[in-house]
């Protein structure tokens, strides 16, 4: 392994926005309904009316537009990624005319409140996990939520097959088209072969349920799972340990498993889903 590649570089990183512009074409009045659903699970309310809110690594910009439609107030959406910014100005253009919304190509280690200010909704929803250094992403992130206000998270739980599923993605994300393919028939077999054998595996193995739950699409959530590269992963207690050292309380996770320990990754992991609210003054 090459120990001088910078991980926090858009160079070293799977083409996530590729992946999200081709996805777009697929987003319909349906995806967007799961979408904000799923948000307002997230968020324990059903409006944001009034309420700026922040979207690190919006990806498609489906879950920006979930955000304007409960009536944000004020949007920045933000991506490392320029085919996931271009994405996300397209689809908000397309299902928000007229609409005033930010969209901007820039990373979650360039954030600065002083430039945009802080936010009563801080989103990153499957992001600081593929930063390249995700304890980082993590306090910038916290960083930009205001007094009083709310961290929305999703992280990817720890599992035993983590080592393998890092050299699995590092691999995928240098390799060709046709080798991708390749892999993703080999991921799509083993996938059914393990759900349709095993009752255990399919409770764990929530890959298409959790993806159709927020609007996206099992090919293209199987392509991101493959090649999300940089990858890190982390347990419950971890963010908790590290949200309470920065000042912020727990108010709901969503926990892919039952337990709060590592999983077994066979199929790769899940994500946890979190709300924090940052302490007043
Ligand atoms: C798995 S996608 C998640 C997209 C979206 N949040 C969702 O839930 O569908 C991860 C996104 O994070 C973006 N990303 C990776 N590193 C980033 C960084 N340092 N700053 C901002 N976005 C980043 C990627 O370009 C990609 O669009």
């Amino acid at each position: 392994m090459n120990m001088t590649e910078d991980l926090t570089s858009v160079d070293t990183h799977f083409a996530f926005g590729k992946n999200w512009e081709s996805y777009s074409s697929l987003i319909d009045e349906a995806a967007i309904e799961s979408s904000t659903q799923a948000l307002v699970r997230l968020l324990g309310r059903s409006s944001l009316e009034g309420a700026t809110f922040l979207d690190i690594g919006c990806g498609s910009g489906l879950h920006s537009l979930a955000a304007l439609r409960l009536g944000a107030a004020r949007l920045l959406s933000v991506d490392l990624d320029p085919d996931s910014v271009a994405t996300t100005r397209a689809v908000l253009d397309r299902f928000m005319p007229g609409r005033s919304f930010v969209v901007e190509q820039r990373s979650v280690f360039d954030l600065d409140p002083a430039a945009s200010g802080r936010f009563d909704v801080v989103y990153s929803w499957g992001v600081l996990h593929h930063t390249g250094d995700m304890t980082t992403a993590l306090r910038r992130a916290v960083g930009m939520v205001a007094p009083g206000g709310v961290f929305l998270f999703a992280l990817y739980r720890k599992t035993w097959l983590c080592p393998f599923w890092t050299i699995e993605k590092r691999w995928y994300t240098k390799a060709s088209p046709a080798a991708q393919r390749r892999g993703q028939v080999a991921y799509r077999t083993v996938y059914r072969g393990l759900t349709a054998a095993s009752a255990l595996v399919r409770g764990r193995a929530r890959r298409a349920d959790s993806a159709r739950e927020r609007g996206m699409d099992f090919d293209h959530d199987v392509h991101d799972w493959l090649g999300g590269y940089p990858y890190e992963s982390i347990l419950p207690d971890d963010v908790e340990k590290l949200m309470t050292s920065w000042g912020l309380r727990h108010e709901a996770s969503f926990l892919c498993a039952p337990t709060r320990g590592r999983t077994h990754g066979l199929l790769g992991s899940g994500c946890d889903e979190y709300r924090y609210r940052k302490e007043d003054g």
